[in-house]
């Protein structure tokens, strides 16, 4: 698992903002000979071209043999296929005019790598073209790029994959099953919605992310056998309990023609059974999102980071998987067991990339009926990505799986990058800035993940230094909310976070959990810091002491941070940014010195729990008082108050404050928290590897944050001479009692 063998992800933002315009233009300008003797060029290169295959057929073979060792198995044999055809070799069906179905395309130098599930670039000096067709390929790379080098050159186009064999979330919402099932579509169309029809996460009745419908989709078009039944007679047709005729699971005809293209791809997905953990071997698709219970708790300590976020994804995929079978028992119920979703919604938590689309774009209206505008569509399938609150002016997101393009391993310095071309809904995938030298893999980018966000969405961790580490600090209260998955789930109805989401009314769990929480904010505040008495509050306290009021409205403050997961998040740079995929690992040099953590929101927090009726030149009460009333949206950070730096004495105690937070943090860990408690392990390949690599990051995060806020109080302390009364912190919480009063009062206000 340490090195992202066969693992992939969604290129969840494109930040290399080369535009193909500008990357052809590179090429063009290039010293090129003059045009007649190109082609006299190009016509001698037919003449032997026509003979390599020939000559050398029998060579090809012994380095491919050689390749594959003994595991020349058919199921290699069809993964070398794939890799070879399935994109390369596509070509449009000539029948039908269309912007979008264009040919694929495959640099030449591009060879395929079975066992590794990946391309890389040859290093031989012939290309193993054994048809006509990959021939003219050939001539058509020699003629544009007449000085090449043994290498894929910088900027040079490697790969096009062309919307036919694209798979969109898109698609999966257009299909008849789909809607009816799930969509609440009546089966003449659009008129009206049915409720009963329309699968919504049990707890919080939230719409589900049109990924789970990517996942039904596919696994609809895997499922379908070559002979499924026609449409018109009646056995294909089933009836609900309120005698609506509906789509059955088994009648694929709207899809006829896309399976027959899509098979070999859908037929090469890993499968269940290829992510879940082996004992006996090292099983290169296993994702976290299949783990029991026990085994998370072994290798990531409860209520960890990362722990949290595997467990965000899992409570996802069985939330949906629940709303989808309680809507479609006898359907869906009926043919999907959980394996199967976990192991297709796993192929498109881990392999979709981005679509960025409007309406006027074809990839939108490809392969579709009828002419709605796209948003009023988008409005009428109830998704949580598709939903109200997604008014994107620029175009829609949506997910793409891409083969071949799904199947390059990634890194945050990739050998290449990855354009989807908005006029021909393609994705054009062209060599970065470098050289990319014979027999180095193809390599992408599926954006900038910290390492535990990585691992709990891919599956992998490049194990080089090349990302950040992340933790979060909330560590005596749960975010509800966003909970690393964004609008895909949550635990809160959206509407409680987000008030553009519907109106819809708050359900007994939802309270209670909001109640939970409330109680949980409180512990926050049970240090009264900087005070030598407890401030003790009690329920029939007629009038406020100044320090109680000033502890009710830190309360007030904390409410509304308690959902903001970025308000508690704090990263720690990549060790070594430049890390290159190809590098080796021991000789990367990086400064282990220079490390800058941005704690900026973290101490903004502490300076509010550590205030006290001096501090703010004795105005703090007015200044809290008056930033409450201050609008603020619950899930954008720059519209929240941030405590500034106010005095020494203040300053010292968040700090002592930030300290206390990461030592307990840190301490969560439990064992592996002991000193020489998390040895590294010695086989490299594997989940015990990758964990320890990512609880390493985390736990050194905590301590370097630990230490840094301790050393900058110290120097406060000497520097003001500040006296300890003043700077007083509490080594062990006043008790919860004292503090529970808040909630009522909280609530009367
Ligand atoms: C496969 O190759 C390995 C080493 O490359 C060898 O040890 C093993 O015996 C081979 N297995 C078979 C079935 O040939
Ligand atoms: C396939 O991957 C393995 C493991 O990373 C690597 O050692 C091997 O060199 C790769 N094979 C090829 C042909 O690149
Ligand atoms: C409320 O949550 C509990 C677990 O926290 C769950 O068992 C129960 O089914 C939920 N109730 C409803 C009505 O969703
Ligand atoms: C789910 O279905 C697949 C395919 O029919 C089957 O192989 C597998 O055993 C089933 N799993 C469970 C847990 O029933
Ligand atoms: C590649 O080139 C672009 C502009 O030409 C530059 O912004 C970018 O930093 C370069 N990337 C690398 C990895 O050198
Ligand atoms: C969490 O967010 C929701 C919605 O913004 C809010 O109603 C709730 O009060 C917040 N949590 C707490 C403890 O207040």
């Amino acid at each position: 698992m340490a090195k992202a063998k066969g693992r992939r992800k969604e290129g969840g933002r494109g930040t290399e903002d080369r535009s193909l315009a500008e990357m052809r233009k590179r090429n063009d300008n290039k010293p090129g000979m003059h045009g007649w003797l190109l082609n006299a060029f190009a016509m001698a290169l037919v003449g032997i071209a026509f003979l390599i295959p020939l000559i050398y057929t029998s060579q090809i073979d012994a380095v491919r043999s050689d390749i594959c060792d003994n595991n020349t198995d058919s199921a290699h044999l069809n993964v070398q296929d794939f890799l070879d055809n399935f994109v390369c070799q596509y070509k449009p069906k000539d029948h039908v005019i269309s912007k979008v179905d264009i040919p694929g395309y495959c640099h030449p130098k591009l060879q395929s790598i079975p066992q590794n599930r990946t391309q890389l670039v040859s290093n031989s000096q012939i290309f193993p073209s054994t048809t006509l067709f990959l021939l003219k390929r050939t001539i058509q790379w020699w003629r544009d790029a007449p000085y090449h080098s043994d290498g894929i050159e910088a900027g040079e186009h490697v790969m096009t994959l062309p919307r036919p064999l694209q798979i969109w979330d898109l698609d999966a919402l257009r299909d008849r099953f789909i809607q009816q099932h799930f969509l609440g579509y009546t089966s003449d169309g659009l008129s009206k919605q049915i409720q009963e029809h329309i699968a919504l996460h049990k707890e919080t009745k939230n719409p589900l992310d049109s990924g789970a419908y990517l996942a039904v989709y596919l696994l609809r078009l895997l499922q379908s056998s070559p002979i499924s039944c026609l449409a018109e007679t009646n056995e294909c047709r089933s009836k609900d309990s309120q005698d609506i005729e509906l789509v059955p699971w088994t009648d694929i005809e709207q899809h006829s023609e896309r399976i027959d293209l899509l098979r070999d791809y859908l037929n090469i997905l890993p499968t269940y059974a290829d992510r879940i953990p082996d004992s006996n071997n090292y099983n290169m698709h296993e994702h976290p999102i299949t783990w029991s219970k026990q085994m998370l708790e072994s290798l990531f300590p409860k209520h960890t980071h990362t722990y949290n976020l595997i467990v965000s994804y899992q409570t996802m995929v069985h939330s949906e998987y629940n709303a989808l079978k309680v809507t479609s028992q006898e359907e869906f119920g009926a043919h999907v067991n959980y394996s199967e979703y976990i192991g297709m919604r796993i192929n498109v938590i881990s392999r979709a990339f981005s679509a960025i689309a409007n309406e006027h774009n074809p990839g939108s209206s490809w392969n579709t009926v009828g002419s709605r505008p796209l948003s009023d569509e988008l409005m009428s399938y109830t998704t949580s990505n598709f939903g109200a609150a997604s008014k994107q002016t620029s175009g829609f997101k949506f997910r793409s799986m891409c083969p071949l393009l799904d199947m390059y391993n990634s890194h945050p310095n990739p050998n290449v990058i990855w354009r989807y071309d908005p006029l021909t809904s393609s994705y054009n995938i062209l060599a970065n800035n470098n050289t990319i030298p014979p027999n180095h893999e193809i390599i992408v980018s599926y954006g900038k993940y910290t390492d535990g966000h990585l691992f709990a969405k891919y599956g992998y961790v490049n194990g080089d230094g090349s990302s950040k580490s992340e933790v979060s600090l909330n560590i005596f209260h749960r975010i509800l909310g966003d909970v690393g998955l964004s609008w895909q789930f949550s635990p809160l109805p959206f509407h409680l976070w987000n008030q553009q989401y519907g109106d819809g009314s708050v359900s007994a769990n939802s309270t209670q959990l909001l109640d939970m929480q409330s109680k949980e904010l409180l512990r926050y505040l049970m240090f009264d810091d900087g005070h030598k008495e407890c401030i003790q509050f009690k329920n029939n306290d007629n009038s406020l002491t100044k320090q109680q009021e000033l502890k009710l409205l830190k309360f007030q403050h904390l409410k509304r941070l308690a959902n903001l997961s970025l308000a508690w998040i704090v990263r720690l740079p990549a060790r070594f940014p430049n890390a290159q995929p190809y590098s080796d690992k021991s000789a990367v040099q990086g400064d282990e010195s220079r490390v800058g953590i941005d704690a900026k929101r973290i101490l903004s927090i502490c300076r509010l729990l550590s205030l006290t009726v001096d501090d703010v030149g004795g105005e703090a009460m007015d200044y809290l008082r008056n930033s409450l009333s201050h609008g603020y949206s619950p899930t954008s950070p720059e519209t929240h108050f941030q405590v500034e730096m106010h005095g020494s004495t203040l300053e010292y105690r968040s700090l002592m404050c930030v300290a206390r937070l990461s030592d307990i943090a840190f301490r969560r860990y439990g064992q592996y928290s002991q000193p020489n408690g998390n040895p590294e392990p010695k086989d490299r390949n594997g989940r015990e590897w990758t964990a320890w690599y990512i609880r390493d990051g985390e736990m050194r995060l905590l301590s370097i944050l630990r230490q840094t806020a301790m050393n900058e109080a110290n120097k406060i302390k000497h520097q003001n001479q500040l006296k300890d009364e003043i700077i007083f912190m509490r080594e062990r919480p006043c008790s919860l009692e004292y503090s529970l009063p808040i909630l009522n009062l909280d609530a009367s206000t």
